[in-house]
């Protein structure tokens, strides 16, 4: 599985880049307004900071718009994934992209028929929002268990990349039902690693070794 930050903080990304855990990054327009900085300036620092795709979303809502976007921020670098909303003139401006080999991530989805139609589209990535559902009392990790069902039933290759991942237990429940990519926030990504036994255990072995006087180098 991989793993993609949700985020447009660029030293959020730096230190986490750093660990080699990090595959990709994903921003939108909420992300970037919470940044402060101009998006293309963001988008390329965060392009240097990481080799795997990059989205970033346009804004536009009709296709011609959209693909007018898409140029100006693939320009920014080689690892750019255009983002687009899951609406006809998204899947619209999805086709025409993919077509050309531009990466594309197709975002705000909500529906199994929605991602079929992605996939249709040709998208690189489809981003289902498990949080929002499970917001408004929908479980959100069926949704990804019934993309993955029709897009093995398929074999489609756009990747399902789990959005609006709130928990741990989303990005364990993900991996399980065989979501390609979670894209998750940075506080929980770096809660993903913390048991209460992993300290517990290591304070012991750090006490007991300070007893034996000894030292590896
Ligand atoms: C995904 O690409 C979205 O940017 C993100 O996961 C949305 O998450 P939220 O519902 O927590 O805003």
């Amino acid at each position: 599985m991989k793993f993609f930050v949700d985020t447009a903080d660029t030293n959020e990304i730096k230190e986490l880049a750093a660990t080699g855990l990090l595959d990709g990054v994903t921003t939108n327009p909420s992300l970037i307004m919470k940044s402060g900085r101009p998006m293309k300036e963001v988008i390329a620092e965060i392009c240097e900071l990481v080799d795997g795709p990059v989205s970033a979303e346009v804004v536009a809502t009709d296709a011609e718009g959209m693909l007018k976007e898409a140029e100006e921020l693939i320009a920014i670098a080689d690892n750019i994934c255009i983002k687009l909303p899951l609406t006809l003139e998204g899947l619209k401006a999805c086709r025409v992209l993919a077509n050309k080999g531009v990466q594309t991530n197709v975002t705000l989805c909500f529906s199994a028929n929605q991602a079929l139609l992605a996939a249709k589209a040709g998208a690189t990535f489809i981003s289902p929002f498990i949080g929002r559902l499970d917001d408004i009392n929908v479980e959100g990790l069926d949704l990804i268990a019934e993309i993955r069902q029709i897009y093995d039933n398929y074999g489609f290759g756009t990747e399902i990349l789990a959005a609006s991942i709130r928990t741990a237990n989303h990005v364990k429940d993900c991996a399980l039902i065989g979501a390609d990519v979670a894209t998750i926030p940075p506080a929980t990504l770096k809660g993903l690693v913390k048991h209460p036994l992993t300290d517990k255990g290591l304070e012991a072995f750090m006490k007991d070794w300070a007893a034996t006087g000894q030292s590896i180098v």
